[in-house]
Protein backbone atom coordinates (compact mmCIF):
# COMPACT_ATOMS: atom_id res chain seq x y z
CA UNK A 1 0.00 0.00 0.00
CA UNK A 2 0.97 3.32 -0.71
CA UNK A 3 1.65 5.39 2.22
CA UNK A 4 -0.94 7.73 0.80
CA UNK A 5 -3.51 6.18 -0.30
CA UNK A 6 -5.69 7.92 2.08
CA UNK A 7 -7.44 11.43 2.51
CA UNK A 8 -4.57 13.63 3.36
CA UNK A 9 -3.36 16.33 0.76
CA UNK A 10 -6.20 18.47 0.88
CA UNK A 11 -5.27 22.18 0.10
CA UNK A 12 -7.69 23.75 2.91
CA UNK A 13 -6.16 21.30 5.75
CA UNK A 14 -2.70 21.88 8.19
CA UNK A 15 -2.08 20.28 11.32
CA UNK A 16 -3.54 24.02 12.73
CA UNK A 17 -6.32 23.98 10.39
CA UNK A 18 -8.61 22.89 13.06
CA UNK A 19 -7.53 26.13 15.20
CA UNK A 20 -10.20 28.04 13.20
CA UNK A 21 -13.01 25.16 14.52
CA UNK A 22 -14.97 25.08 17.39
CA UNK A 23 -13.23 22.76 19.83
CA UNK A 24 -15.02 20.75 22.57
CA UNK A 25 -13.88 19.70 25.80
CA UNK A 26 -10.33 21.42 25.66
CA UNK A 27 -9.11 23.06 29.24
CA UNK A 28 -9.46 26.43 30.02
CA UNK A 29 -5.44 27.18 29.93
CA UNK A 30 -4.84 30.08 32.19
CA UNK A 31 -1.99 31.47 30.11
CA UNK A 32 -2.06 31.24 26.19
CA UNK A 33 1.59 32.59 25.77
CA UNK A 34 2.85 29.51 28.42
CA UNK A 35 0.28 26.86 25.95
CA UNK A 36 2.15 28.04 23.20
CA UNK A 37 5.39 27.94 23.89
CA UNK A 38 4.67 24.49 25.62
CA UNK A 39 3.83 23.54 22.06
CA UNK A 40 6.33 24.29 20.28
CA UNK A 41 8.83 22.58 22.62
CA UNK A 42 6.66 20.17 21.63
CA UNK A 43 7.01 20.42 18.08
CA UNK A 44 10.75 19.86 18.48
CA UNK A 45 10.58 16.15 19.75
CA UNK A 46 11.19 13.33 18.27
CA UNK A 47 7.82 11.41 16.76
CA UNK A 48 6.69 8.42 19.09
CA UNK A 49 5.53 6.01 16.08
CA UNK A 50 6.45 6.11 12.40
CA UNK A 51 4.59 6.74 9.57
CA UNK A 52 5.13 3.33 8.23
CA UNK A 53 3.88 1.58 11.21
CA UNK A 54 0.85 3.24 11.02
CA UNK A 55 0.07 2.80 8.02
CA UNK A 56 0.46 -0.93 8.60
CA UNK A 57 -2.27 -0.70 11.27
CA UNK A 58 -4.60 0.25 8.36
CA UNK A 59 -3.48 -2.82 6.24
CA UNK A 60 -4.52 -5.14 9.10
CA UNK A 61 -7.60 -2.93 10.15
CA UNK A 62 -8.80 -3.33 6.33
CA UNK A 63 -8.13 -7.42 7.23
CA UNK A 64 -10.76 -6.68 9.98
CA UNK A 65 -12.80 -4.12 7.51
CA UNK A 66 -13.65 -7.70 5.11
CA UNK A 67 -14.17 -10.33 7.95
CA UNK A 68 -10.86 -11.80 8.16
CA UNK A 69 -9.51 -10.86 11.56
CA UNK A 70 -10.86 -9.37 14.97
CA UNK A 71 -9.56 -6.21 16.50
CA UNK A 72 -8.56 -6.07 20.68
CA UNK A 73 -8.47 -2.16 21.82
CA UNK A 74 -8.53 -2.46 25.32
CA UNK A 75 -6.41 -0.54 28.37
CA UNK A 76 -6.52 2.37 30.94
CA UNK A 77 -9.42 4.78 31.12
CA UNK A 78 -6.42 7.29 32.08
CA UNK A 79 -3.25 6.67 32.24
CA UNK A 80 -1.59 8.06 35.30
CA UNK A 81 0.91 9.71 36.19
CA UNK A 82 1.89 8.59 39.67
CA UNK A 83 0.77 4.95 39.16
CA UNK A 84 3.27 4.55 36.40
CA UNK A 85 5.88 1.84 36.52
CA UNK A 86 7.40 -0.70 34.38
CA UNK A 87 5.60 -3.81 36.68
CA UNK A 88 2.04 -1.94 35.56
CA UNK A 89 2.86 -1.52 31.99
CA UNK A 90 3.95 -5.54 32.21
CA UNK A 91 0.59 -6.40 33.82
CA UNK A 92 -1.54 -4.83 31.36
CA UNK A 93 0.39 -6.11 28.83
CA UNK A 94 0.31 -9.72 29.72
CA UNK A 95 -3.48 -9.36 30.10
CA UNK A 96 -3.86 -8.13 26.69
CA UNK A 97 -1.51 -10.75 25.23
CA UNK A 98 -3.89 -13.33 27.37
CA UNK A 99 -7.33 -12.01 25.60
CA UNK A 100 -5.55 -12.04 22.39
CA UNK A 101 -4.35 -15.83 22.58
CA UNK A 102 -7.93 -16.60 23.95
CA UNK A 103 -9.49 -14.98 21.00
CA UNK A 104 -7.27 -16.64 18.43
CA UNK A 105 -6.81 -19.80 19.62
CA UNK A 106 -10.73 -20.48 19.96
CA UNK A 107 -11.97 -18.84 16.72
CA UNK A 108 -9.24 -19.22 14.62
CA UNK A 109 -9.29 -15.27 13.61
CA UNK A 110 -6.01 -13.12 13.74
CA UNK A 111 -6.27 -10.47 16.23
CA UNK A 112 -5.11 -6.93 16.05
CA UNK A 113 -3.47 -5.80 19.66
CA UNK A 114 -4.63 -2.45 20.10
CA UNK A 115 -3.43 -0.78 23.37
CA UNK A 116 -4.92 2.33 24.83
CA UNK A 117 -2.06 2.91 26.19
CA UNK A 118 1.52 5.46 26.37
CA UNK A 119 -0.29 8.10 25.18
CA UNK A 120 -4.37 7.81 26.97
CA UNK A 121 -4.25 10.84 29.44
CA UNK A 122 -6.56 13.22 28.37
CA UNK A 123 -10.25 12.83 29.46
CA UNK A 124 -13.43 14.84 28.10
CA UNK A 125 -15.68 15.64 30.96
CA UNK A 126 -19.72 15.90 31.19
CA UNK A 127 -19.19 18.77 33.61
CA UNK A 128 -16.32 21.45 33.37
CA UNK A 129 -16.33 22.13 37.03
CA UNK A 130 -16.69 19.85 39.59
CA UNK A 131 -18.61 20.77 43.33
CA UNK A 132 -17.53 19.89 46.64
CA UNK A 133 -19.80 20.64 49.43
CA UNK A 134 -20.12 23.91 48.25
CA UNK A 135 -16.61 24.42 46.78
CA UNK A 136 -16.28 24.63 42.77
CA UNK A 137 -13.18 23.77 40.97
CA UNK A 138 -12.40 22.54 37.16
CA UNK A 139 -13.02 18.82 36.16
CA UNK A 140 -10.09 16.72 36.74
CA UNK A 141 -9.34 16.26 32.80
CA UNK A 142 -6.67 13.94 32.89
CA UNK A 143 -2.83 14.30 33.88
CA UNK A 144 -1.91 15.59 30.99
CA UNK A 145 -3.73 18.67 31.90
CA UNK A 146 -4.32 19.31 35.66
CA UNK A 147 -3.94 17.10 38.90
CA UNK A 148 -6.85 14.78 40.60
CA UNK A 149 -6.08 16.72 44.08
CA UNK A 150 -9.43 18.47 44.86
CA UNK A 151 -7.37 21.88 45.37
CA UNK A 152 -7.26 25.21 43.86
CA UNK A 153 -3.90 25.22 42.78
CA UNK A 154 -4.04 21.45 41.26
CA UNK A 155 -6.95 22.03 39.16
CA UNK A 156 -5.14 24.66 37.82
CA UNK A 157 -4.47 23.37 33.96
CA UNK A 158 -0.68 23.54 33.40
CA UNK A 159 0.76 23.22 29.98
CA UNK A 160 3.92 21.59 30.88
CA UNK A 161 2.59 18.65 31.78
CA UNK A 162 1.67 18.02 28.45
CA UNK A 163 5.94 17.61 28.22
CA UNK A 164 5.49 15.06 30.98
CA UNK A 165 2.90 13.23 29.33
CA UNK A 166 4.95 12.97 26.45
CA UNK A 167 8.18 11.64 28.26
CA UNK A 168 5.96 9.21 29.61
CA UNK A 169 4.23 8.53 26.52
CA UNK A 170 7.89 7.42 24.86
CA UNK A 171 8.77 5.11 28.16
CA UNK A 172 5.88 3.10 27.67
CA UNK A 173 6.45 2.76 24.49
CA UNK A 174 9.84 1.72 24.40
CA UNK A 175 8.94 -0.70 27.13
CA UNK A 176 6.52 -1.98 24.90
CA UNK A 177 8.76 -2.30 22.51
CA UNK A 178 10.91 -4.13 24.36
CA UNK A 179 8.49 -6.62 25.84
CA UNK A 180 6.51 -7.33 22.13
CA UNK A 181 9.88 -7.77 20.24
CA UNK A 182 12.57 -9.06 23.11
CA UNK A 183 11.26 -12.86 23.90
CA UNK A 184 8.78 -11.45 26.24
CA UNK A 185 5.54 -11.96 23.93
CA UNK A 186 6.66 -15.38 22.42
CA UNK A 187 4.42 -17.80 22.06
CA UNK A 188 6.51 -20.08 24.40
CA UNK A 189 6.15 -17.99 27.09
CA UNK A 190 2.19 -18.29 27.30
CA UNK A 191 2.09 -19.71 31.51
CA UNK A 192 3.84 -16.52 32.53
CA UNK A 193 1.10 -13.97 31.57
CA UNK A 194 -1.14 -15.88 33.90
CA UNK A 195 -0.57 -13.37 36.85
CA UNK A 196 -0.83 -14.62 40.21
CA UNK A 197 -4.09 -13.62 41.22
CA UNK A 198 -5.65 -14.81 38.09
CA UNK A 199 -4.40 -18.19 37.89
CA UNK A 200 -6.52 -19.27 40.67
CA UNK A 201 -9.81 -18.10 39.39
CA UNK A 202 -12.41 -20.37 37.37
CA UNK A 203 -10.67 -18.43 33.95
CA UNK A 204 -6.98 -18.02 35.25
CA UNK A 205 -7.49 -22.48 35.09
CA UNK A 206 -9.55 -22.53 32.01
CA UNK A 207 -7.05 -20.18 30.31
CA UNK A 208 -3.92 -22.63 31.68
CA UNK A 209 -5.56 -25.66 29.64
CA UNK A 210 -5.42 -23.71 26.91
CA UNK A 211 -1.77 -22.85 27.44
CA UNK A 212 -1.19 -26.17 27.73
CA UNK A 213 -3.04 -26.88 24.50
CA UNK A 214 -0.83 -24.35 22.64
CA UNK A 215 2.24 -25.82 24.48
CA UNK A 216 1.51 -29.26 22.39
CA UNK A 217 0.55 -27.79 19.31
CA UNK A 218 4.39 -26.00 19.37
CA UNK A 219 6.00 -28.71 20.44
CA UNK A 220 4.31 -31.21 18.06
CA UNK A 221 5.40 -28.86 15.26
CA UNK A 222 9.00 -28.64 16.59
CA UNK A 223 8.14 -33.04 16.02
CA UNK A 224 7.69 -32.66 12.97
CA UNK A 225 10.85 -30.83 11.86
CA UNK A 226 9.41 -27.24 11.72
CA UNK A 227 12.50 -24.98 12.80
CA UNK A 228 10.57 -23.01 15.52
CA UNK A 229 13.60 -20.63 15.73
CA UNK A 230 13.28 -19.57 12.25
CA UNK A 231 9.55 -18.38 12.56
CA UNK A 232 9.15 -14.61 13.78
CA UNK A 233 5.61 -14.92 14.69
CA UNK A 234 6.25 -17.21 17.23
CA UNK A 235 8.70 -15.10 19.29
CA UNK A 236 7.66 -11.40 18.47
CA UNK A 237 3.66 -9.92 18.61
CA UNK A 238 2.82 -6.30 16.70
CA UNK A 239 1.37 -4.20 19.26
CA UNK A 240 -0.06 -0.75 18.30
CA UNK A 241 -1.08 2.07 20.68
CA UNK A 242 -3.72 4.38 20.46
CA UNK A 243 -5.38 7.03 22.41
CA UNK A 244 -7.85 9.69 22.24
CA UNK A 245 -7.01 12.90 20.16
CA UNK A 246 -8.72 15.27 22.36
CA UNK A 247 -5.63 17.62 23.43
CA UNK A 248 -5.44 19.06 19.82
CA UNK A 249 -2.54 21.41 20.33
CA UNK A 250 -0.38 17.89 21.66
CA UNK A 251 -1.88 16.31 18.46
CA UNK A 252 -0.87 19.31 16.15
CA UNK A 253 2.56 19.64 17.51
CA UNK A 254 3.08 15.56 16.95
CA UNK A 255 2.27 15.64 13.55
CA UNK A 256 4.41 15.44 11.15
CA UNK A 257 4.89 14.89 7.45
CA UNK A 258 6.59 11.85 5.88
CA UNK A 259 9.39 12.25 4.03
CA UNK A 260 8.38 9.37 1.47
CA UNK A 261 4.79 9.91 0.67
CA UNK A 262 4.39 14.10 1.92
CA UNK A 263 1.40 12.91 3.94
CA UNK A 264 0.53 13.85 7.37
CA UNK A 265 0.74 11.66 10.23
CA UNK A 266 -0.10 12.24 13.80
CA UNK A 267 2.92 10.63 15.38
CA UNK A 268 1.87 10.31 19.21
CA UNK A 269 0.21 7.18 18.54
CA UNK A 270 -0.55 4.81 15.87
CA UNK A 271 -4.82 5.06 16.22
CA UNK A 272 -6.41 7.98 17.07
CA UNK A 273 -10.07 8.32 18.42
CA UNK A 274 -12.45 10.78 17.96
CA UNK A 275 -14.46 10.18 21.65
CA UNK A 276 -18.52 10.78 21.93
CA UNK A 277 -18.42 14.53 22.95
CA UNK A 278 -16.10 15.97 20.45
CA UNK A 279 -17.69 14.19 17.27
CA UNK A 280 -19.31 17.09 16.08
CA UNK A 281 -19.46 17.25 12.38
CA UNK A 282 -18.20 20.56 12.08
CA UNK A 283 -16.16 20.65 15.03
CA UNK A 284 -12.29 20.80 15.42
CA UNK A 285 -11.34 17.27 16.55
CA UNK A 286 -12.84 15.88 13.50
CA UNK A 287 -11.32 17.95 11.19
CA UNK A 288 -8.51 17.57 12.56
CA UNK A 289 -8.09 13.72 12.52
CA UNK A 290 -9.69 14.09 8.69
CA UNK A 291 -6.09 15.11 7.61
CA UNK A 292 -4.05 12.88 9.47
CA UNK A 293 -3.16 9.74 7.56
CA UNK A 294 -3.42 7.73 10.43
CA UNK A 295 -6.29 4.79 11.00
CA UNK A 296 -8.88 6.67 13.15
CA UNK A 297 -11.45 5.30 15.15
CA UNK A 298 -14.73 7.88 15.86
CA UNK A 299 -17.11 6.63 19.36
CA UNK A 300 -20.86 6.41 18.94
CA UNK A 301 -23.34 7.17 22.10
CA UNK A 302 -26.80 7.08 21.60
CA UNK A 303 -27.84 10.54 20.35
CA UNK A 304 -25.77 9.23 17.00
CA UNK A 305 -27.98 8.95 13.97
CA UNK A 306 -27.60 7.41 10.94
CA UNK A 307 -27.04 10.55 8.93
CA UNK A 308 -24.29 11.30 11.26
CA UNK A 309 -22.98 7.93 10.95
CA UNK A 310 -22.67 8.50 6.94
CA UNK A 311 -21.46 11.91 7.28
CA UNK A 312 -19.00 11.15 9.36
CA UNK A 313 -17.40 8.35 6.64
CA UNK A 314 -17.73 11.07 3.95
CA UNK A 315 -15.93 13.78 6.07
CA UNK A 316 -12.85 11.09 7.45
CA UNK A 317 -12.83 8.45 4.87
CA UNK A 318 -14.01 10.25 1.57
CA UNK A 319 -11.33 7.82 -0.19
CA UNK A 320 -12.95 4.78 0.92
CA UNK A 321 -10.13 3.46 1.72
CA UNK A 322 -10.82 0.18 4.15
CA UNK A 323 -8.73 -0.07 7.60
CA UNK A 324 -8.65 4.06 7.83
CA UNK A 325 -12.11 4.61 10.02
CA UNK A 326 -12.85 1.94 12.82
CA UNK A 327 -16.76 2.79 14.15
CA UNK A 328 -16.81 2.06 18.22
CA UNK A 329 -20.59 1.31 19.24
CA UNK A 330 -21.54 2.26 23.00
CA UNK A 331 -24.61 2.65 23.63
CA UNK A 332 -25.44 0.65 26.44
CA UNK A 333 -26.76 -3.19 27.54
CA UNK A 334 -30.40 -1.79 27.36
CA UNK A 335 -30.04 -0.07 23.75
CA UNK A 336 -27.65 -1.26 21.45
CA UNK A 337 -30.47 -3.70 20.05
CA UNK A 338 -33.15 -0.37 19.09
CA UNK A 339 -29.58 2.07 18.42
CA UNK A 340 -27.46 0.31 16.69
CA UNK A 341 -29.38 -1.04 13.11
CA UNK A 342 -30.00 1.47 11.80
CA UNK A 343 -26.12 2.89 12.10
CA UNK A 344 -25.40 -0.57 10.46
CA UNK A 345 -27.71 -0.10 7.80
CA UNK A 346 -26.33 3.53 7.06
CA UNK A 347 -22.71 2.33 6.71
CA UNK A 348 -24.10 -0.79 4.32
CA UNK A 349 -26.38 1.09 2.30
CA UNK A 350 -23.27 3.92 1.98
CA UNK A 351 -20.85 1.44 1.23
CA UNK A 352 -18.41 2.61 3.58
CA UNK A 353 -15.52 -0.12 4.21
CA UNK A 354 -15.71 0.85 8.32
CA UNK A 355 -14.61 -1.72 10.85
CA UNK A 356 -17.16 -2.24 13.45
CA UNK A 357 -16.47 -2.77 17.38
CA UNK A 358 -18.09 -2.22 20.10
CA UNK A 359 -17.51 -0.74 23.46
CA UNK A 360 -19.45 -2.41 26.18
CA UNK A 361 -18.36 -0.09 28.64
CA UNK A 362 -19.34 3.87 28.40
CA UNK A 363 -22.71 3.08 28.02
CA UNK A 364 -23.20 1.22 31.05
CA UNK A 365 -21.31 3.40 33.74
CA UNK A 366 -23.79 4.31 36.71
CA UNK A 367 -23.17 5.39 40.56
CA UNK A 368 -23.83 3.05 42.82
CA UNK A 369 -25.64 3.82 45.88
CA UNK A 370 -22.06 4.07 47.81
CA UNK A 371 -21.01 6.50 45.39
CA UNK A 372 -18.47 4.64 43.26
CA UNK A 373 -19.10 5.22 39.57
CA UNK A 374 -19.21 1.57 38.58
CA UNK A 375 -20.65 -1.13 35.84
CA UNK A 376 -21.98 -4.32 36.11
CA UNK A 377 -19.77 -6.95 34.06
CA UNK A 378 -23.06 -8.66 33.25
CA UNK A 379 -24.58 -5.50 31.42
CA UNK A 380 -20.91 -5.37 29.51
CA UNK A 381 -21.20 -8.73 28.30
CA UNK A 382 -25.18 -8.21 27.65
CA UNK A 383 -24.11 -5.49 25.85
CA UNK A 384 -21.64 -7.21 23.75
CA UNK A 385 -23.99 -9.99 22.83
CA UNK A 386 -26.70 -7.55 21.65
CA UNK A 387 -23.92 -6.19 19.31
CA UNK A 388 -22.90 -9.63 18.39
CA UNK A 389 -26.67 -10.21 17.17
CA UNK A 390 -27.32 -6.95 15.48
CA UNK A 391 -24.41 -7.37 13.76
CA UNK A 392 -25.03 -11.05 12.32
CA UNK A 393 -28.62 -10.18 11.34
CA UNK A 394 -27.64 -6.91 9.31
CA UNK A 395 -24.89 -9.25 7.74
CA UNK A 396 -22.42 -6.71 9.35
CA UNK A 397 -18.44 -8.36 10.33
CA UNK A 398 -18.54 -8.04 14.52
CA UNK A 399 -15.17 -6.52 14.11
CA UNK A 400 -14.06 -5.99 17.62
CA UNK A 401 -14.13 -5.23 20.95
CA UNK A 402 -13.15 -1.83 23.41
CA UNK A 403 -12.64 -2.26 27.01
CA UNK A 404 -11.15 -0.45 29.34
CA UNK A 405 -9.16 -3.19 31.96
CA UNK A 406 -5.56 -3.42 34.05
CA UNK A 407 -3.68 -5.61 34.90
CA UNK A 408 -4.39 -4.79 39.02
CA UNK A 409 -6.08 -6.70 41.10
CA UNK A 410 -8.86 -4.11 41.65
CA UNK A 411 -12.26 -3.75 42.17
CA UNK A 412 -13.92 -1.55 40.24
CA UNK A 413 -16.57 -3.00 38.17
CA UNK A 414 -18.94 -5.38 39.77
CA UNK A 415 -19.33 -9.18 39.29
CA UNK A 416 -17.63 -11.49 37.23
CA UNK A 417 -16.62 -15.05 37.79
CA UNK A 418 -15.06 -14.44 41.91
CA UNK A 419 -17.87 -11.67 42.30
CA UNK A 420 -16.95 -8.23 42.79
CA UNK A 421 -19.40 -7.62 45.43
CA UNK A 422 -20.99 -4.42 46.09
CA UNK A 423 -19.43 -3.60 49.68
CA UNK A 424 -16.30 -4.84 47.55
CA UNK A 425 -16.02 -1.99 45.41
CA UNK A 426 -14.15 0.59 48.38
CA UNK A 427 -11.35 -2.14 48.71
CA UNK A 428 -9.37 -1.67 45.51
CA UNK A 429 -10.92 1.34 43.80
CA UNK A 430 -8.21 2.62 42.13
CA UNK A 431 -8.54 4.28 38.65
CA UNK A 432 -9.36 8.17 38.39
CA UNK A 433 -11.85 8.24 36.06
CA UNK A 434 -13.49 5.32 34.64
CA UNK A 435 -14.15 1.54 36.48
CA UNK A 436 -12.04 -0.64 34.74
CA UNK A 437 -12.11 -4.28 34.21
CA UNK A 438 -9.76 -6.54 36.64
CA UNK A 439 -7.25 -8.96 35.00
CA UNK A 440 -9.79 -12.20 35.94
CA UNK A 441 -13.17 -9.98 34.46
CA UNK A 442 -11.22 -9.02 31.40
CA UNK A 443 -10.01 -12.61 30.66
CA UNK A 444 -13.38 -13.61 31.37
CA UNK A 445 -14.92 -11.02 29.12
CA UNK A 446 -11.99 -12.57 26.03
CA UNK A 447 -13.27 -15.70 26.57
CA UNK A 448 -17.00 -14.77 26.04
CA UNK A 449 -16.30 -12.69 23.38
CA UNK A 450 -14.16 -15.79 21.42
CA UNK A 451 -17.79 -17.73 21.91
CA UNK A 452 -19.71 -15.31 20.05
CA UNK A 453 -17.01 -14.63 17.58
CA UNK A 454 -17.09 -18.54 16.86
CA UNK A 455 -20.98 -19.36 16.97
C1 LIG B 1 -13.33 6.82 26.93
O1 LIG B 1 -13.11 5.99 26.04
O2 LIG B 1 -12.71 6.84 28.01
C2 LIG B 1 -14.45 7.77 26.72
C3 LIG B 1 -14.53 8.92 27.37
O3 LIG B 1 -15.33 7.30 25.84
P1 LIG B 1 -16.59 7.98 25.12
O4 LIG B 1 -16.07 9.06 24.24
O5 LIG B 1 -17.16 6.83 24.36
O6 LIG B 1 -17.51 8.48 26.20
CO1 LIG C 1 -13.39 5.74 29.98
Amino acid sequence: MSLAAGTAHRSDWSPGSWRSFPAAQQPDWPDPDALEATIDELRRQPPLVFAGEAATLTEMLAEVAEGRGFLLHAGDCAESFDAFSADAIRDKLKVILQMAVVLVYSTSVPTVKLGRIAGQFAKPRSSPTEMRDGVELPSFRGDIVNDFAFEAAARQPDPSRMLQGYHQAAATLNLLRAFTKGGFAALSKVHSWNLEFVSSSPEGRRYEDLAHEIDRAVNFMAACGIVLDDELQLHQVDFYTSHEALLLGYEEALTRRDSLSGAWFDCSAHLLWIGDRTRQLDGAHVEFLSGVENPIAVKLGPSASADDVTALCERLNPGRQPGRLTLVSRMGASRVREQLPPLLQATRASRHPVVWACDPMHGNTFVHDSGFKTRRFDDIMEELRGFFDVCRQADVWPGGVHVELTGDNVTECLGGSLEVLDGDLERRYETMCDPRLNARQALDLAFGAAELLKD
